[in-house]
């Protein structure tokens, strides 16, 4: 073999590195950059804005100023491994988030963090970045937008897009049924536990948990369907108030084999509940001043 072609074949690597190199520096600004603020969107969008202020999690405008790269990474691609190991900074955001745990990303690897970190610098330079929010109504809610609000839930009124009805994984208290599904958490305080109305509609944009993600990424809900479902939950949260007792004791009761009292119990206290909140709702129409 000649010398020329021995030289060739050590190029090789070298020119391959070069290029793929140059292919990493690109990159971000091109398709993987597309790819990585389509993942972004859907992954992280629902929770974190950059510079339009913290929805269920904190705004991820210079979030590199605040907080190491690696510590970033590790905590992105493990928010609950850093809490329990009593980190002090992931205390410290877990406390400004009301105790909402960042839930782990499904389909993000080490690699993709880092991809994200750097979209995030990159908007954060920017005066108005893509990601500053999704715009909402902030119109008052009426008694109108409730009721919508239950029929969704319940699937009385279908979503325009198809999407599954609530009420088949998910329970509210005070809805006079004796619960919905058992797979979803109790939404009768939601719009407290995630901070109110503004990141609970952008939560429910594209739904960030991996039961409802899939579901809803292919049948996402109308913003006039996401106000309703929003006005609904803030009423339920108002309802129940700091009364958390009812559905333990209920649950006790039957665990008991107490059927047929707690049915007698239940068709009062039901009753009770339920003018409280019919009343309202069918008087109809004013407007609420409170909400
Ligand atoms: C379900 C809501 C939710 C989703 C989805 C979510 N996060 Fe978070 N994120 C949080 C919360 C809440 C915190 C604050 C820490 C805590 O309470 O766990 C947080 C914290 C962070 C932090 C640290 C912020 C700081 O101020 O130091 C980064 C970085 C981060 N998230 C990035 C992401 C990225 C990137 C995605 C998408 C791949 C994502 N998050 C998806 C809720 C979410
Ligand atoms: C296929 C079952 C399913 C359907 C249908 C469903 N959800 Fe969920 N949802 C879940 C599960 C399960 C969770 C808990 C998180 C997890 O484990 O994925 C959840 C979580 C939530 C949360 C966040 C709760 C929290 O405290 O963080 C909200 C808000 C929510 N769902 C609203 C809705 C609304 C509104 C609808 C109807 C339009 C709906 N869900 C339909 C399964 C479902």
């Amino acid at each position: 073999m000649s010398d020329s072609c021995h030289a060739a074949n050590k190029l090789w690597p070298t020119r391959l590195g070069a290029a793929l190199m140059m292919l990493i520096v690109v990159l971000p600004r091109g398709a993987a950059g597309q790819e990585t603020a389509a993942f972004f969107k859907q992954n992280c969008y629902s929770c974190h804005t950059i510079g339009g202020g913290r929805l269920v999690g904190p705004d991820l405008k210079d979030v590199a100023e605040r907080k190491e790269r690696d510590w970033l990474v590790r905590f992105m691609l493990n928010p609950q491994a850093m809490i329990d190991r009593g980190d002090p900074y992931a205390k410290q955001i877990l406390g400004e988030a009301r105790g909402v745990v960042m839930a782990q990303v499904a389909g993000l690897t080490r690699d993709r963090a880092h991809l994200l970190l750097d979209l995030i610098e990159v908007e954060s330079a920017l005066e108005k970045s893509q990601f500053e929010g999704v715009k909402f109504s902030d119109r008052p809610f009426t008694v109108q937008d409730v009721e919508t609000g239950l029929q969704i839930f319940k699937g009385l009124t279908p979503l325009t897009n198809g999407g599954p009805s609530c009420i088949s994984c998910h329970t509210v208290r005070g809805l006079g049924l004796l619960g919905g599904g058992r797979l979803g958490v109790d939404l009768t305080k939601v719009s407290e536990r995630v901070g109110g109305r503004k990141p609970l509609s952008a939560w429910l944009v594209s739904p960030a948990t991996t039961t409802m993600a899939p579901v809803f990424k292919e049948h996402p809900m109308e913003p006039e369907e996401i106000l309703s479902l929003v006005a609904f939950f803030e009423d339920s949260a108002k309802r129940v108030g700091d009364d958390n007792s009812v559905a333990p004791l209920t649950f006790f009761l039957i665990g008991l084999g107490g059927m047929v009292l707690v049915l007698g119990l239940f068709d009062s206290l039901w009753k009770d509940r339920f003018r409280a909140v019919r009343r309202p709702l069918v008087s109809g129409g004013e407007i609420r001043t409170d909400a």
